[in-house]
């Protein structure tokens, strides 16, 4: 079964900005998929639309096999999400706002402080847990959003750039979070610009560039070094194909370089 299925995918946001224009994009269920891509390639305006915040144009989104209409809300309750720009309410507290997010998915209270304390716990938000958000650093309100994202146990998450700004402590124990919910079957969507952590982290890739999906493999067929065929050349790493496949023709080997270094 796919968890996420892009057909025709348009989106402009005026009549000379195409942010997509034809994405083709499926994500099976029970995988940890990357999506990369330069910026402005159009990732966030791919996640808005999957989080209902922005219209597409044409095309179709599936969620599980089901077409999500613009107007849809119902689905959310499968669905967790990081968007670029992080959502919470800054005048709360970290557990206020998280035990306000698990009552909006209908989590009995006593169960909810229990999962607000171990998420608070586990991102190292304890020590900030009497503060306004709006106090806090921003890789700490991403951890807010993060913790908001998966507090509903949701089938699918779809997160933007999720580890962006966040200590490597923390960031080794979303990954591992992240691996083990794919390990019991759900479905993770993130955009990332790290392909390293893409690389060894996640089960399948999907390049954009322009609104356009330009590459998509397994990691573990990267990982194995993927021979190209129409220049025969074997790529080394996922940099490697990115920069590959996202650099305009003729520009593809030459190195841009400043004029005073
Ligand atoms: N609100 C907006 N109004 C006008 N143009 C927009 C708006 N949001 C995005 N765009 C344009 O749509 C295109 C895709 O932007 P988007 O934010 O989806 O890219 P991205 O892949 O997320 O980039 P980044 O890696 O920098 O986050 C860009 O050309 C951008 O300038
Ligand atoms: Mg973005």
């Amino acid at each position: 079964m796919k968890a996420i299925e892009l057909i025709g995918l348009e989106k402009s946001y005026r009549v000379n900005v195409k942010a997509l224009c034809d994405l083709n994009l499926s994500v099976e269920k029970g995988t940890l998929f990357g999506f990369v891509g330069p910026n402005g390639a159009g990732k966030s305006t791919t996640i808005k639309i999957l989080a209902g915040l922005a219209k597409k144009d044409k095309g179709e989104v599936r969620l599980f096999g089901n077409e999500i209409s613009s107007t849809a809300y119902e689905y959310k309750r499968d669905v967790g999400f990081v968007l670029e720009t992080p959502y919470y309410i800054d005048k709360l507290t970290s557990r206020e706002y998280l035990n306000f997010a698990a009552a909006m998915y209908g989590i009995p209270p006593k169960e909810a402080a229990a999962r607000v304390d171990e998420l608070l716990a586990f991102l190292d938000l304890e020590e900030k847990k009497k503060e306004m958000i709006e106090s806090f650093s921003a890789g700490m309100k991403k951890k807010v959003s993060l913790a908001a994202a998966v507090i509903h146990q949701p089938r699918l998450l779809i997160l933007d750039e999720p580890l962006e700004g966040i200590d490597p402590t923390s960031a080794k124990q979303i990954k591992d979070m992240l691996r083990r919910i794919v390990n019991k079957g759900e479905s993770v969507f993130m955009s990332s610009h790290n392909l390293d952590t893409v690389e060894k982290l996640c089960d399948e890739v999907a390049i954009i560039n322009k609104g356009k999906l330009v590459f998509q493999s397994r990691t573990e067929d990267i990982r194995k070094k993927i021979k190209d065929e129409v220049s025969q050349e074997t790529y080394q790493s996922l940099e490697e194909i990115f920069i590959d496949v996202v650099s305009k023709d003729g520009e593809r080997k030459e190195k841009k370089k400043l004029s005073w270094l």
